[in-house]
């Protein structure tokens, strides 16, 4: 007999229709959209692949701990459940509770950078980017070379340019340098890893240069997960203490827990420095919320606090990783790329090797994701030109984007095989066919993170709105 599949280590008792709107109804939500899916309404979706962040579903046992939060403005009995959950973990002395990862971006870089600074990274999430942009300083991403190569399956293409962090570092910019920040897993460049010998070796450039070294932890255990089964000598270690011997390598952290924190709001930051911590603390209750809440309700610490125990189950993370490896090769099975090797909290397309007769300026990956939408109702993110392209003052493409990807985020335990199947038949679909997918041109967008809110039209519809 073959090895039986593996199997999700839950079972579902509560459930959520969705909708199936006709060919007419999408196209029609669509263009009223302004062709942007951000714009879309949720009951306007069959399957919703926009995003892993606070989208997954909650366990019983959450939702049990969340009926006896404790609601108290100061001292609350669950802030002290998740507090003690996240000393446990990461062993920094100071937590401070943030109502989502951007949240504590802001007040980690408000306190610790300064104007005409550098913060480097591996890749900068794009609220990341933006925080830096915030205070004045400058966001710089060092990816490592592997990374540029979609198809190659090197197993931990997260990783920093280790020279090119040391040349910086010692360089001519190097006193500019005021944050080294690693994200785990790399969700900018591919849900790539990061190993933990790129991260020991990025904590020894730190330490030689004087420089803090923080990680952007959001997929703090799906990275553990990828570094036990990548990296041989993690192979016997658990997925907590590998993430545990992660956060000790760093000075402290900023974590959007909406993804590996299994629940729809939260982040935190740890702390190790006493004067950075009442700096944060300061900013914190100027901001958030007293530092026992954090813009927090008691039920949400509560459901944190399970979800962070349950999240860092090897059966759990098998079972994710194994589903979305499944996803990846049917969709590769179908004629289409994704960036390999397939990661856990999403899988990229390859739309520009997809749909060679689009110009980057015609924006090909934001195309087949319009193209998922009509056909399937699918919704996901575009990750190319459109999100990353330099555009004049007229909205047209100056500066193509290195790829034009599309990314289809996973909620965590929320959709079944036959869902992915149905993605998968889907893109089958346009892959026999991508001719008959056409471009888009952009009629207005704002200044700041573009693909939030910028309106499009297809390329051959020549009204402007
Ligand atoms: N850092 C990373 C690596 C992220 O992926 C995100 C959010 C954030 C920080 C910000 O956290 O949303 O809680 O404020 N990523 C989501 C996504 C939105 O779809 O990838 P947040």
């Amino acid at each position: 007999m073959d090895a039986p599949p593996i199997l999700p280590p839950y079972r579902i008792k509560v459930v959520e229709p969705i909708p199936f709107l006709s060919a007419e109804d999408r196209r029609r939500a669509l263009a009223e959209a302004g062709y942007n899916p951000f714009n879309l309404r949720a009951d306007q979706i069959t399957v919703d692949l926009l995003s892993d962040s606070g989208t997954g579903a909650t366990s019983a046992a959450q939702e049990a701990a969340a009926a006896v939060g404790d609601e108290s403005y100061a001292g609350a009995r669950s802030w002290f459940r998740f507090c003690h959950e996240l000393r446990e973990l990461t062993e920094y002395p100071h937590i401070l509770p943030v109502h989502q990862g951007r949240a504590g971006e802001r007040i980690l870089f408000t306190s610790l950078l300064k104007p005409g600074q550098i913060c480097v990274s591996n890749t900068h999430f794009d609220t990341t980017h933006a925080n830096v942009k915030l205070v004045g300083a400058e966001a710089v991403d060092l990816p490592c070379p592997e990374a540029a190569d979609l198809d190659s399956h090197a197993p931990f293409k997260g990783n920093i340019d280790l020279d090119a962090l040391e040349k910086l570092l010692t360089g001519p910019d190097g006193h500019r340098v005021g944050l080294v920040l690693m994200t785990i897993t790399n969700n900018g460049l591919g849900a790539q890893p990061v190993s933990m010998a790129n991260l020991t070796a990025v904590r020894d450039l730190c330490r030689q240069h004087e420089k803090p070294f923080f990680l952007d932890a959001a997929r703090f255990a799906e990275n553990a997960w990828l570094v036990g089964q990548r990296e041989p000598e993690y192979r016997d270690w658990t997925p907590r203490e590998i993430a545990t011997r992660a956060f000790q390598l760093a000075d402290g952290c900023v974590v959007s827990l909406k993804k590996d924190g299994l629940s729809a709001i939260g982040g935190f930051l740890g702390l190790r420095d006493d004067g950075l911590h009442a700096a944060c603390e300061a900013n914190l209750i100027a901001t958030e919320g007293f530092s026992t809440y954090g813009g927090l309700a008691g039920h949400d610490l509560e459901r944190l606090a399970q979800g962070l125990r349950e999240v860092l189950d090897p059966a759990y993370l098998r079972a994710r990783a194994a589903s979305t490896a499944r996803l990846a090769q049917m969709i590769n099975d179908a004629g289409v790329d994704t960036v390999q090797p397939a990661g856990i909290h999403a899988l990229y397309l390859n739309a520009g090797r997809l749909l060679p007769h689009l110009s980057p300026g015609e924006f090909p990956g934001h195309a087949l994701g319009c193209q998922l939408y009509l056909d399937g109702g699918i919704r996901c993110a575009e990750l190319g030109s459109l999100y990353l392209g330099g555009m004049n003052d007229e909205h047209r493409l100056v500066t193509p984007a290195p790829f034009e990807l599309v990314r289809l985020a996973i909620p965590r335990r929320v959709y079944t095989d036959t869902h992915f199947e149905y993605v998968a038949a889907v893109l089958a679909a346009i892959a026999k066919n991508p001719e008959r997918v056409g471009g888009y041109r952009v009629v207005s967008s704002p200044p700041l993170l573009r693909h939030f809110k910028v309106r499009l039209a297809p390329a051959d519809e020549k009204d402007v709105e």
